[in-house]
């Protein structure tokens, strides 16, 4: 699928060895982040890297602006991070002209933490997790799964691709990079350990699980069923507050009905996907919406403040965990 040197070869192969090795001793890798103040501001963009094109640069304006507002201390992607195909390699220009030369507000020069999304995977995965990245443009950070403890909030970044069945059984459609996560069972079933392990034995007020994939959506992709029978449950056993991902292309909140948890997907990091939703119960679907922009989220110890805004702005969405008090009250 790709052509290595044999050096290169050589690295991927001493690199997936020990990668393989970390992660037999059964735990994720986890990143502290310093709190400047008593509360943390962030913004979430998710499927994004399109060169600037379909209002990726609008929207990465916008983020700007909101970014310098709110101080933030940090950006999360949820993925699909370079189209079509992920990158192809380190040096793949594509790395600035969708990621370096686009999100250029001083504001945005905080650390980005990302996952993969499928349309990563189907590229060099491995090349977007690699150190040269970081020396190219210091914010960037990815890896398949890894923990950020931020204090009184914990963020858990999990790689939701290998969930997904048919990316497996139908290869003829697409190739996918799958070096370090085959045999796929395995992988999966180490994964959803660790992270039981890691949620549980968390002691963060606020628990953030990030992936790709979505769990619960109105939108193209839907449910995403293996993460509702193999991911959800742990989040509901462990108190998880919150599931952010991308995957489909619109902004949206979806709250439980049945527990605190609730769905945010911010997938309009550029091209949505117009008038493509399906019906769900109104009691849990709190807004949709099929257009461009991105979503922040401020978070002190006792109330945690969701906003989503559009390629102009404009607030489209409010929630914040004192109405969900409010209402119980
Ligand atoms: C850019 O955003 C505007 C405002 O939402 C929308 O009308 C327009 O169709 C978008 N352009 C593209 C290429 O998606």
């Amino acid at each position: 699928m790709h052509k290595y040197s044999t050096m290169t070869l050589f690295l991927c192969l001493s690199f997936c060895l020990l990668a393989s090795l970390h992660s037999a001793a059964a735990e994720l890798q986890t990143l502290h982040h310093q709190l400047g103040g008593e509360s943390l501001s962030l913004l979430v963009v998710g499927d994004w890297g399109r060169r600037g094109a379909y209002n990726q640069s609008r929207v990465a304006l916008q983020m700007g602006k909101i970014a310098e507002k709110l101080d933030i201390d940090f950006i999360i992607s949820t993925g699909d991070n370079f189209y079509d195909d992920g990158l192809t390699d380190e040096n793949d220009p594509a790395f600035e002209e969708s990621f370096s030369n686009i999100y250029t507000a001083r504001s945005l020069q905080k650390p980005w933490y990302t996952v993969l999304g499928n349309h990563d995977y189907r590229g060099n995965a491995l090349a977007q997790l690699s150190p040269t990245l970081t020396h190219k443009d210091s914010r960037w950070f990815c890896q398949k799964s890894y923990i950020l403890n931020a204090g009184f909030a914990e963020f858990f970044f999990v790689d939701t691709t290998p969930f997904q069945t048919k990316y497996f059984t139908h290869p003829k459609d697409h190739v996918y990079d799958w070096r370090g996560v085959l045999p796929r069972h395995k992988y999966i079933s180490t994964l959803l350990k660790d992270l039981d392990v890691a949620l549980r034995e968390s002691t963060a007020r606020w628990k953030i699980v990030v992936g790709h994939h979505t769990i619960k959506s109105a939108g193209h992709h839907g449910n995403t069923q293996e993460l509702v029978s193999h991911l959800l449950p742990l989040l509901q056993a462990n108190n998880v507050d919150f599931y952010v991902n991308g995957h489909d292309h619109c902004l949206e909140h979806i709250a439980s009905s049945d527990s605190a948890l609730q769905f945010f997907t911010s997938g309009g990091g550029s091209k949505a996907w117009k008038g493509d939703i399906s019906w769900w119960d109104p009691v849990e679907n709190k807004f949709y919406y099929d257009g461009q922009g991105f979503m922040s989220m401020q978070i002190s110890p006792s109330e945690v403040d969701v906003v989503f805004y559009d390629v102009y702005g404009n607030v489209l969405h409010k929630w914040s965990t004192s109405d969900v008090l409010y209402n119980v009250m």
